[in-house]
């Protein structure tokens, strides 16, 4: 595929033409929830359809052989883009969520001991608390949380007390809610000093910048494609080979065995092992096909184009007054602003932006105990992504103003 130039590829993506918001042009600042797709993206769910539609791994007809073909080279292309060794080492899964409660459900549970500790942090999302409470609660594990300093980064003050007793570790890599970038290549290593698994979730990361595996080292690392401008419904999960003969069975059924008779069955290793039943075809397909733009565009690229964008949004959004924004500086933040506006709610600052044209995100962001500690109840959130321009932020600020100007002589009648 051709390099594209990120400065011109709003046009790629069809719902910006084909979208206008209370009549105005649509900005999109809500990429942290979900990321818009390309025309290729959306055209490849639809041409597996109109040209490979069939099961894999079964049939030993020509289209079935392609079909099969085209499945395990989508999983070389995500080996590939996070620089895994072995296309073994990828398990496609439902996104990110469902692949933590997979690394609950078939590593943690069998390979940690009553009265074991998990260590998650303060800064993470549901999806990363949610299942390791309901598994200590089953098992008997400890389930310890790490410190967020006032900067909105991780405590590494005390680290050797930190990880005492501790025997799996699952850690957010970049904040949703506070763009933080955690050093995950040192924790890791720290960890595993300590002979402390890891699972680093990547969810908004692996959209965002280059992730190399292969240096990072975690045990488990998932991700979603709906991030990262692919379909929803579909992600990927890295497990170390180390890990490969350690895991159980998560979900069962066809496709993931070897044998089976009346009596038992025996399952394939990793991957075959976690894709049980018919995958989600057409979205494996079309996930490859973001991979494509993604590597086209080039992620050095997508790296350097967010990095201008959340220096130019800190520096505009900073310049409010009533502005409070959270998380550390603009040099160590991922491409998202979370920020509260003096006397306006989230919710209501989301609902008056909307009418501007502008979508963000406002509530807790899926991170309530992130919220609890920063002793706020909502913040309002901008995510920027590869489509997102300098005169988007700018359109935010200037709605905010606008949105300020209007409540205050509102107050004051
Ligand atoms: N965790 C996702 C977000 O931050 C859903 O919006």
């Amino acid at each position: 595929m051709a390099k594209k130039n990120i400065k011109n590829i709003k046009k790629d993506f069809p719902i910006f033409k084909n979208v206008k918001v209370h009549g105005k042009a649509f900005i999109y600042l809500d990429s942290g929830a979900t990321s818009q797709k390309p025309k290729m993206v959306v055209e490849a769910e639809a041409n597996w359809y109109k040209k490979h539609n069939s099961n894999i791994h079964r049939g030993a007809y020509q289209l079935a052989e392609e079909a099969t073909e085209l499945f395990e080279s989508t999983r070389s292309k995500v080996a590939s883009f996070i620089k895994s060794k072995s296309h073994e080492n990828i398990v496609f899964t439902k996104g990110t969520t469902d692949g933590i409660n997979l690394v609950a459900q078939s590593w943690v549970k069998h390979n940690l001991k009553r009265g074991d500790t998990i260590l998650i942090s303060e800064m993470e999302h549901h999806s990363n608390i949610v299942p390791w409470q309901l598994l200590a609660k089953e098992k008997g594990f400890k389930l310890k949380f790490w410190p967020v300093t006032s900067d909105g980064k991780l405590d590494m003050t005390n680290m050797n007390s930190l990880f005492r007793e501790v025997k799996f570790l699952s850690l957010i890599h970049v904040s949703n809610v506070l763009g933080t970038i955690n050093p995950v290549e040192e924790i890791i290593k720290k960890a595993h000093r300590k002979n402390i698994k890891v699972l680093i979730d990547a969810a908004q990361s692996v959209p965002h910048r280059p992730i190399d595996v292969s240096k990072m080292d975690p045990d488990f690392l998932v991700f979603s494609s709906h991030k990262m401008l692919g379909p929803t419904g579909i992600g990927a999960l890295y497990i170390k080979p180390a890990r490969h003969k350690e895991v159980r069975p998560y979900q069962s059924g066809g496709d993931m065995i070897l044998e089976v008779k009346q009596q038992g069955s025996t399952f394939k290793p990793v991957p075959g092992i976690f894709e049980a039943g018919t995958p989600a075809l057409a979205q494996v397909f079309a996930f490859g096909k973001a991979i494509d733009y993604l590597n086209s565009v080039g992620m050095q690229n997508v790296l350097r184009h967010e990095k201008s964008l959340v220096q130019y949004a800190y520096q505009k959004l900073s310049a409010i007054p009533e502005v409070t924004i959270y998380g550390p500086k603009p040099a160590n933040r991922s491409g998202l602003v979370s920020f509260t506006v003096k006397g306006i709610h989230a919710h209501d600052l989301a609902t008056f932006l909307d009418k501007e044209g502008v979508a963000i995100r406002a509530g807790h962001h899926c991170a309530m105990p992130l919220h609890h500690k920063l002793k706020i109840d909502a913040t309002a959130r901008a995510s920027f992504y590869i489509y997102n321009t300098k005169q988007d932020v700018d359109k935010l600020a200037k709605a905010l103003q606008l949105i300020l100007k209007q409540w205050q002589s509102s107050i004051n009648k």
